[in-house]
């Protein structure tokens, strides 16, 4: 989702492109950019294609998110978040690259967000350790680096993975009750803020940490009754739930949330509220379903 969004933004006249999936051919076909089907974890192939592209900046969004899976499917994580990490960072170094690595808030542990790009990590789930071993191994490497750590993100896109705002707007148009966690808090991300934000990095060429998200510190419950208002649906749909009720596989950090200052700051710029970031994403998906609707 947020690799569909990068190549809308940064398509400029001075930039070329080139993206990397899993699918066969590319999801984005309004963009002029190259397209390779490879899979990251295997190191030959994935050092061997990146070297051949030659690029100046690498943004690295490919991932495992689905947090439970994460922890059901260890070995699969590692592979998708650690190993592919590792075959991106020997590219990089091979070819002097400047990496650009997109973590999570699942980094901490909840007891005290929000978190600022000094706090301390400690994962309290296998997704959140993946991310975190991704995060040290590009610290660690010889190469100008940038990591962005991010939060609920979202974002209208082509055949993507269901965002936890995708499938709540799906519930309540369906009709469907829903029960949302309420000792759950954070901000929350639209793909367009964080992909305009990797936009400034590159052109500011800004290494270190950044935290990127919209403004709006609210339980999961809040989020997703606002959801419903601004959507005009039932928030009447939405009750509320304990984490710990839910008995899910991996642990979720409670009190999480990223405090964007620094990233305001130094990129001289701002990033929208989460009412904002909603009423774009109505508009976008209106205009993707006009588009569906003529074609
Ligand atoms: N979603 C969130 O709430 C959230 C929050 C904080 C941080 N992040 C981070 O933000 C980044 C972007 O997230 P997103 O929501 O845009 O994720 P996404 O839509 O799931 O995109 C990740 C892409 O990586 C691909 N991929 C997985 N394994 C691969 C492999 N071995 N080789 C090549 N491609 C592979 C996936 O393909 P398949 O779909 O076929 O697996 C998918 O297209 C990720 O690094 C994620 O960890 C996300």
């Amino acid at each position: 989702m947020l690799g569909q969004k990068l190549l809308t933004t940064l398509h400029k006249e001075t930039n070329r492109l080139s993206g990397i999936d899993l699918t066969d051919r590319s999801l984005v076909v309004d963009v002029p950019h190259r397209y390779s089907r490879i899979d990251l974890t295997v190191r030959k192939t994935s050092v061997d294609a990146i070297c051949e592209m030659k690029p100046q900046v690498i943004v690295h969004t490919a991932a495992m998110t689905a947090v439970d899976r994460c922890e059901q499917e260890k070995e699969l994580c590692w592979n998708t978040n650690v190993v592919a990490t590792e075959n991106v960072v020997t590219a990089a170094q091979k070819i002097g690259a400047r990496l650009i690595f997109i973590s999570s808030d699942y980094v901490f542990d909840g007891k005290n967000g929000p978190y600022t790009e000094d706090s301390l990590p400690n994962p309290i789930n296998f997704y959140g350790r993946s991310k975190l071993a991704a995060e040290n191994i590009i610290r660690g490497a010889d190469i100008s680096w940038t990591i962005i750590r991010t939060i609920v993100l979202y974002g209208v896109g082509i055949n993507t993975r269901a965002s936890f705002v995708t499938w709540l707007l799906d519930q309540l148009r369906a009709g469907k009750p829903s029960s949302i966690v309420d000792d759950q808090w954070g901000n929350s991300a639209i793909a367009d803020d964080l992909a305009s934000g990797i936009d400034r990095i590159i052109t500011l060429q800004r290494d270190g940490i950044f935290n990127i998200a919209n403004h709006g510190y609210m339980s999961r419950f809040e989020f997703a009754r606002l959801i419903a208002d601004k959507f005009q649906l039932n928030r009447g749909l939405i009750a509320p739930i304990s984490t710990a009720a839910l008995d899910q596989p991996a642990g979720r950090p409670l009190h999480s949330g990223l405090d964007v200052r620094k990233a305001e700051r130094e990129l001289h710029t701002s990033f929208r509220t989460t009412e904002e970031a909603l009423m774009l994403y109505k508009e976008q998906e209106k205009e993707m379903d006009d588009r569906t609707t003529s074609e």
